[in-house]
């Protein structure tokens, strides 16, 4: 499992978070490919710069949306990843490649799932009025945003808070955190009771 892809679709600070703690043999894995379904991500060029493969696989050249799934699967199968981090990939994950890899992709969202799911979760943070945010790492499933729960780390909003600031003070955690939930993912003792991770 610890062959890992990471699938992008812009800035890409969390693939580079997990470059550094693997770099730092913080994480005992190896990423074998990033891909981006958006050409000009600027997270490629971070997988570049550390010698990782890395492919644009553009959505807007598949059609219907299961063959771009299907592209990006066969991408990983034949770079035999064992666990795929999805790490700002703004696509809906579809049925090939959850299929291809069930209780075996995980996400990384800015908010204490299951609040604020989706787009723009600081700013929906902010105009509820929450006092404490934060970051998840969830296993994906075909519900949005909902799947397992690895690992949530809390953030606190400040009085004068923007959706910028806010996302910041987030980012920090999420960069500490997603090398943390793959950690425990790749040291396998773990099992899924109901929509619940349970560590074993
Ligand atoms: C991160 O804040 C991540 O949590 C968020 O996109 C940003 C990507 O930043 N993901 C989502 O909102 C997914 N619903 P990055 O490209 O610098 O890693």
């Amino acid at each position: 499992m610890n062959r890992l892809g990471v699938l992008i679709s812009g800035r890409g600070s969390n693939l580079q978070a997990l470059i550094d703690a693997i770099r730092n043999a913080e994480l005992n894995a190896e990423i074998a490919v990033v891909i981006s379904n958006e050409p000009e991500a600027s997270g490629l060029t971070r997988g570049q710069s550390a010698g990782i493969e890395t492919l644009c696989i553009n959505h807007r050249d598949y059609s219907p949306r299961e063959r771009h799934d299907q592209a990006v699967v066969r991408a990983l199968q034949e770079r035999r990843v064992g666990l795929v981090c999805l790490a700002g990939y703004m696509r809906l994950v579809g049925k090939p490649l959850l299929d291809a890899f069930p209780n075996a992709i995980l996400n990384i969202h800015p908010s204490l799932l299951p609040s604020f799911p989706g787009t723009d979760a600081q700013r929906q943070a902010l105009d509820h009025g929450v006092k404490v945010s934060g970051v998840t790492v969830h296993i994906v499933t075909g519900e949005l945003d909902g799947g397992p729960i690895v690992l949530q780390r809390t953030v606190p909003v400040m009085p004068g808070d923007s959706p910028d600031s806010l996302a910041a003070r987030i980012l920090i955690e999420e960069h500490q955190a997603y090398p943390a939930a793959v950690r425990i993912m790749l040291a396998g003792r773990w099992k899924i009771e109901g929509r619940r991770f349970v560590n074993a």
